[in-house]
Order: structure tokens, then sequence, then C-alpha cells
């Protein structure tokens, strides 16, 4: 579909499964070389399957294990891109971590351990690809997997509001320094949509049937609306498009309350 995303290198964190995965999938298809990375052996099962999807669809790719909130971890896992692809053209920081507690009774430990995933191992992420990027002197890419809670509060989730809030102005200034030298950067924000994270909780009718009524399109996303969405940003197509955000959300930003036309 993109043949200027053949033999692309593209780190993509958190990609042994839900959003993270079936954007390894799709930039395999366009025979790009793809860095896949987990933090824990749980999915070791489903990487070694997606590295064969890939190689089958023509693609290539490595597996590297790295916590992005560990700073040697990130390095390493920008160095091995480059190590064994010699380049690096995308950074796809998407790992991402959530887990409810109402605001008064989060410990520190929870406050901290999102933000360290979410924003702080953004951060880290791109400011790796973007050092490579100017010693290569080389137009990269960076997309960040931000969440429509880059911009609406989500009660018993502060911690994850925060870090997607922080992300979301952490790309523009970061796109803003960098957009001289040709390197986009950008965010995308999904909405609700199922992967093996949310699955549970979509399955509950009750659960469901509320989030669809957040929802104007009246549907859940999936995984692989997300991962377009990426493969437009790294696209040649999107070669203007600098420190925006893509929402992919069956509209859920805009005040589905508001749909009967009351108000
Ligand atoms: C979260 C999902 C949630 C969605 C809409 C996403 O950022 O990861 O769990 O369903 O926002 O609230």
């Amino acid at each position: 579909m993109f043949s200027e995303l053949e033999n692309k290198v593209v780190v993509i964190t958190g990609s042994g499964s839900g959003i993270g995965k079936a954007m390894a999938e799709v930039f395999g298809k366009e025979k790009a070389k793809v860095v896949l990375n987990y933090r824990s052996e749980s999915h070791m099962k489903e990487l070694d399957a997606l590295q064969e999807t890939i190689q089958k669809s023509g693609g290539d790719s490595i597996t590297v294990q790295a916590d992005v909130s560990v700073e040697e971890d990130v390095k390493r896992l920008v160095e091995t891109a480059v190590k064994e692809f010699g380049t690096i053209d995308i950074m796809i920081n998407n790992a991402g971590f959530e887990k409810a507690t109402p605001s008064h009774e989060m410990s520190m430990a929870e406050w901290q351990k999102v933000l360290d995933i979410n924003l702080t191992g953004a951060f880290i992420g791109s400011r790796e690809a973007v050092k490579q990027f100017l010693k290569e002197d080389k137009k990269g890419i960076i997309i960040n997997t931000s969440s429509v809670h880059d911009t609406i509060p989500w009660p018993n989730y502060v911690n994850y509001a925060a870090s997607k809030g922080g992300l979301k102005l952490m790309m523009e200034t970061m796109s803003m320094e960098y957009a001289q030298h040709g390197i986009r950067i950008n965010n995308i924000s999904p909405g609700a949509v199922v992967t093996e994270h949310t699955k549970e909780k979509f399955s509950d009718p009750k659960t469901r049937a509320e989030t669809l009524e957040m929802i104007p399109a009246r549907e859940i996303g999936d995984a692989k609306d997300v991962a377009n969405g990426a493969l437009f940003l790294a696209s040649n197509l999107a070669s203007y498009v600098h420190g925006t955000t893509l929402y992919v959300d069956g509209g859920m930003m805009n005040y589905p309350a508001f749909m009967g036309g009351k108000g």
C-alpha cells in the first residue's frame, strides 16, 4: 500500500499484544523491518507467532526485551535496532499501562508506575530516536500512542489521564523543536478499542452499553483501526503533518452527550 515503508526500520514498544501487535502486523505487511519489544516473558509465544507472520508478509523482524521505564533498556532497544538493521526510521512509543484506583487511595508507587511507563518511557524513546536521527541527518518519524484521555478527564485513572495529557504537550514541544530537521512527531489517540487488555470489560453487557453511549459511531474500535492510523502517520501521505494528534475513536472526543440535540 505504501511502498515507501518497504525496508524501513520501525521500533514498536509494547508490541507483544493489543494495539502494538496490530501495528507490527500492518508494518510487516508493508515489508518493513520491525523491531518488536516486550517487557514480560508472558508475551513470548505471541511474539514468536508475530515474527512468523511478519516474515511471511515479506517483512523482517527481531524481538528485544526492554522495560520502557528503564533508561538503559530503551537505549539498548534503539542501539540494537541500529546494530541489527543499520538505522532507525520510525519510533513508535506505544507501551502503556492503566489500572483503576480512586485518586484518594492511589499510592505513590501506583502514580509513579503509570507516569514512568506512559510518559517517561515515551520521552526516553523519543529522545533516543531523535539523537539517532540527528546523527544520521535523517528525517525520522516518531509516533506516540496516546489516548482520548489526553484531553478527556477520567475518574479513577488520574495517573493515566495525567500521563496522556503530559504526552500531548511532550509531543507538541518536541515536534516544534525538531520539525526544522524534517523530523515528524505526532500522536495517535485511540478511544475504546478491543484488545487483550480491554476484552473483559467490554464483554460485560453493562459496561459495553455504557461505553457505546459515549461513542457517536456506536461501535467499539478494533486495534487494526488504530494501526492503520499509525501507518498513515508514518507514510508519505502525512509528510506535512507535524505536532498533531490523530484521534481514532469513533467520535468519542466530540461531546457524544449532545447527540440527542438537546442542551
Ligand atoms: C483506555 C481504554 C478506555 C478508552 C476510553 C483508553 O485510553 O486504554 O481502557 O476504554 O481510553 O475510555
